[in-house]
């Protein structure tokens, strides 16, 4: 029913003017109607985060998440800043969105538009110059304030990094909200960071490093568990500075954190994300060693296998530095399978430091790895460093790399082959009858399964391998050595 001082429902005229006038009632009915909410993330899993915590935020204000864009009535855009191409595509993007507004806004319906995350604190009111289909510009340290932001109905830039801590803002998801995203779940520990990498722009768009609380870590794994999820990855722009205080201001680092939560019933596997080779400490080594929960594999990127790229790059280790670490590591769990992030042409490389990176990438014997051409991002050093080099000897290069990284991650798979490995079942796959799961090293597993057994840790023996997936069946014969096999294999992977 219309409250007093409402709109009055038009008598005559175009339909659409119905459609109109029922939509705008909707946004001021004491009986709040259903709004669709469309979000996009782009870049890394801390977005991913970001986005659920944005729609468990607005979940209250009477958002339900939509799959299609052209049926929503809040499109965001959860943006990332660390290379080139990232807010190109958000800017054409913002291009499909800008018709899709102008289509709803013909039948009478209002979009709100907002671009969040790493473009949007980078950019601010630019954005809304550059595409003015954007109503509001909202950054990932204010992203508690959307709700605050959308009943002022008005263009917003929001770029500040606020006193107050977002995370004391934010819902918890309902246990629905949980099940229906799936039995792995990410959970943020840690932001921002202080290293100060020479090519990167994450110092300067998600701040200094914060740690969360532990108890709040706890709760937060806890709630997950309850509903359903069986992985849990803790991520942070520099995860394994953590050092968040427990209640009686003592402070935890991330080996000690993984411990407790590997306590927590249900969690049946521990990952985390992303780790700076110079913060891996005595404690995270021995979780490693003690905690079968936590995934042999481990993600810490290196960047360039150049001992003068590395200091160029402000990265505070050097190649040998990075070797001992991973020795140390491998002592600790023989079986761990590294995954690393690489530039090609920083500033300077010649081809001599780009043969140190493919030479490491021998040494160390790589399960996978992401790499990517150097690109100029503002305000960072490496942006105005001379010796810039030129595209064509980047492509090249990167051509190069991903061939050495794509023959050890297909000797890595093909090792696999025989193995019995837990698999962590995750969803329905391609082909009917099929699950998918990640095997412990995180390959996607594809495997003929009942779907009662999504959410189940199952064994599966590894019968083929294709591209980045591997293939198996049920297991039903005794176990054998998986872990032992692959670690054996660590001593052929350098050949
Ligand atoms: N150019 C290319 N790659 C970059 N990365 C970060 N900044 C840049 C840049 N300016 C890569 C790094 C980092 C990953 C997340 O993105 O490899 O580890
Ligand atoms: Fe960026 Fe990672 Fe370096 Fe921090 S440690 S500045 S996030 S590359």
């Amino acid at each position: 029913m219309a409250e007093k001082g409402a709109k009055t429902a038009p008598i005559a005229g175009d339909p659409a003017n119905f459609t109109k006038f029922w939509n705008e009632l909707a946004g001021q009915s004491p009986y709040r109607m259903t709004r669709k909410l469309y979000v996009k993330s782009y870049g890394c899993q801390m977005n991913v985060y970001d986005s659920h915590r944005m729609a468990d935020l607005l979940a209250p204000e009477g958002y339900v998440e939509t799959a299609a864009p052209d049926d929503a009535d809040l499109i965001i855009l959860n943006t990332c800043h660390i290379r080139e191409k990232a807010a190109d595509k958000v800017y054409s993007e913002l291009g499909r969105v800008r018709q899709l507004k102008e289509d709803a806004a013909n039948n009478g319906r209002r979009v709100t538009v907002a671009v969040a995350g790493c473009v949007a604190q980078a950019e601010g009111a630019e954005i809304i110059r550059r595409a003015p289909v954007v109503d509001l510009v909202i950054g990932p340290q204010s992203y508690h304030r959307l709700p605050d932001l959308l009943a002022r109905n008005s263009r917003a830039v929001e770029t500040e990094f606020p006193v107050e801590d977002k995370f004391d803002f934010l819902p918890a998801p309902s246990k629905a909200a949980t099940r229906a995203r799936g039995v792995t779940a990410f959970v943020t520990v840690q932001e921002g960071c202080d290293k100060f990498c020479t090519f990167c722009v994450v110092p300067y768009t998600r701040g200094a490093e914060v740690s969360r609380p532990v108890e709040k870590i706890f709760d937060e794994v806890r709630n997950l568990a309850d509903a359903g999820v069986r992985e849990v990855t803790l991520i942070g722009q520099n995860v394994n500075a953590y050092h968040g205080e427990d209640r009686n201001g003592r402070t935890w680092t991330l080996g000690q954190l993984l411990r407790r939560i590997a306590e927590i019933p249900g969690i049946a596997r521990l990952r985390y994300s992303t780790s700076h080779p110079c913060d891996v400490d005595d404690d995270l080594i021995d979780a490693h060693r003690d905690l079968p929960q936590l995934s042999p594999q481990l993600h810490l990127p290196v960047q360039s296998g150049s001992d003068r790229i590395l200091d160029a790059m402000n990265r505070r280790h050097t190649r040998a530095d990075y070797l001992r670490t991973i020795d140390r590591l491998r002592a600790a769990r023989p079986d761990l399978a590294l995954t690393s992030d690489f530039i090609v042409g920083f500033p300077g490389e010649t081809e001599d430091d780009f043969s140190d990176t493919l030479s490491l990438v021998n040494d160390v014997g790589y399960s996978d790895s992401f790499s990517f051409k150097y690109s100029q991002r503002p305000g960072t050093p490496g942006a105005t460093m001379t010796e810039q080099v030129p595209e064509e000897v980047k492509s090249e290069r990167l051509a190069r790399l991903q061939a050495a990284i794509k023959r050890h991650q297909a000797a890595f798979n093909a090792r696999c082959v025989g193995c019995d490995f837990d698999v962590l079942m995750e969803k329905r796959g391609r082909d009917a009858g099929q699950l998918t799961g990640r095997s412990p090293y995180l390959q996607p597993v594809q495997v003929m399964a009942p779907q009662d057994l999504i959410g189940r840790m199952v064994s599966v023996t590894i019968t083929g391998t294709i591209a980045n997936s591997l293939f198996g069946v049920l297991a039903d014969t005794p176990r054998i050595a998986a872990e032992s096999r692959v670690a054996q294999s660590f001593a052929a992977v350098g050949a």
